[in-house]
């Protein structure tokens, strides 16, 4: 039995951008298999997603859906864990709020998120010099302090955003001498990180994604599409799997075989033809029974309503026995 003192929340939160795809694969399969041991809060960030998106929102609702029947699909079980909207707990509002308080600028402006994004997206001709995006982290960490997390599963970007959720709880707890907030802890995947079809990052926007939600003949597409070693112009020249994409899927999706594959294509045994061919069929059957589940979904709207409803309301319980603390801690009853 865990006691009162060890590690046993976790949370986590995505924002509705856009169908999951297999460069999510690492974060997906802790939320899944962290359910067996821990009490997992997953909402859709869709207030980190207005910190960017503040001009064009109407996308978000549907988002929103596409995201949680993702979630659904690959096996967040909504009777163990509390899957909810970001937005349906207002505490995290009020929390956000005080917590700006004792948050010193610079610690946001240093933030190299902050600093990158706002160069990336003004170079695309979007200003994000916000109130709100400065205080994205703020935001992050109201999320994760009002469920007292200790566990937060997420991708190696976010670490900063962990780092400085850690920092104003302990800043918190000494200013006011309490111990209401909690550290929290990242937790990387451990799957290899995958690139998208053409080598680069993974990304919708670069449009070289698989995703989850991805039928049998956009798998086999978006597989004939992958770069593989450029050197290798026949069959009969020797392949060089550590420049090859298709060899890193290949890592993930036909672990049991590698030792055969590197020989076979170091070897010249196979072609890469052959090998893309064998991949497709690997990753089409590793999504064959979220399809299932997401067929369900699709058909009963009100199942993903009421999963939601559902969250909402058991979070909030949480969410408002934390912010009784905090406002005590505060003298802002
Ligand atoms: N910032 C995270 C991301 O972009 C999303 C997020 C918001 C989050 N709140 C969170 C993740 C709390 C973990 C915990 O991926
Ligand atoms: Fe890549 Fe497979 Fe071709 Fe080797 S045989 S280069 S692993 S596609």
């Amino acid at each position: 039995m865990p006691s009162q003192n060890q590690i046993r929340r976790v949370v986590s939160g995505m924002r509705p951008t856009g169908k999951l795809h297999l460069g999510h694969l690492s974060v997906l399969e802790n939320w899944v298999r962290m359910q067996d041991e821990y009490d997992c809060y997953f909402f859709v960030a869709n207030w980190h997603a207005l910190t960017t998106a503040f001009e064009e929102t109407e996308d978000i609702p549907k988002n929103i859906r596409d995201l949680v029947i993702d979630w659904l699909s690959v096996g967040i079980d909504p009777l163990r864990s509390k899957v909810f909207i970001q937005s349906q707990v207002k505490e995290v509002a009020e929390l956000y709020l005080l917590l700006s308080m004792i948050t010193p600028i610079s610690w946001l402006e240093r933030c190299p998120t902050f600093k990158d994004q706002v160069h990336q997206l003004g170079e695309q001709g979007k200003d994000i010099n916000t109130h709100g995006f400065l205080g994205y982290p703020v935001l992050m960490a109201s999320d994760i302090l009002i469920y007292k997390g200790n566990l937060v599963p997420v991708g190696e970007d976010q670490l900063p955003h962990l780092e400085m959720t850690r920092e104003i709880a302990r800043r918190f707890n000494h200013m006011y001498d309490v111990k209401a907030l909690t550290e929290p802890q990242a937790l990387l995947g451990e799957v290899a990180l995958l690139p998208g079809v053409d080598g680069r990052k993974m990304s919708k926007s670069y449009n070289n994604d698989i995703s989850i939600s991805a039928a049998t003949d956009e798998v086999n597409r978006r597989v004939n599409a992958m770069i593989t070693d450029p050197t290798r112009i026949r069959k009969s020249d020797p392949g060089h799997p550590e420049v090859c994409t298709v060899y890193q899927f290949n890592r993930v999706f036909r672990k049991d075989e590698i030792d055969q594959i590197t020989a076979d294509c170091r070897g010249a045994q196979v072609g890469c033809v052959a090998c893309k061919k064998m991949l497709a069929q690997a990753i089409d059957q590793f999504l064959t029974p979220f399809r299932e589940r997401r067929r369900e979904l699709e058909a009963n709207p009100k199942e993903v309503e009421d999963v939601l409803q559902a969250g909402a309301e058991k979070a909030s319980l949480e969410a408002r026995k934390t912010m009784g603390e905090i406002r005590k801690a505060m003298n802002v009853e």
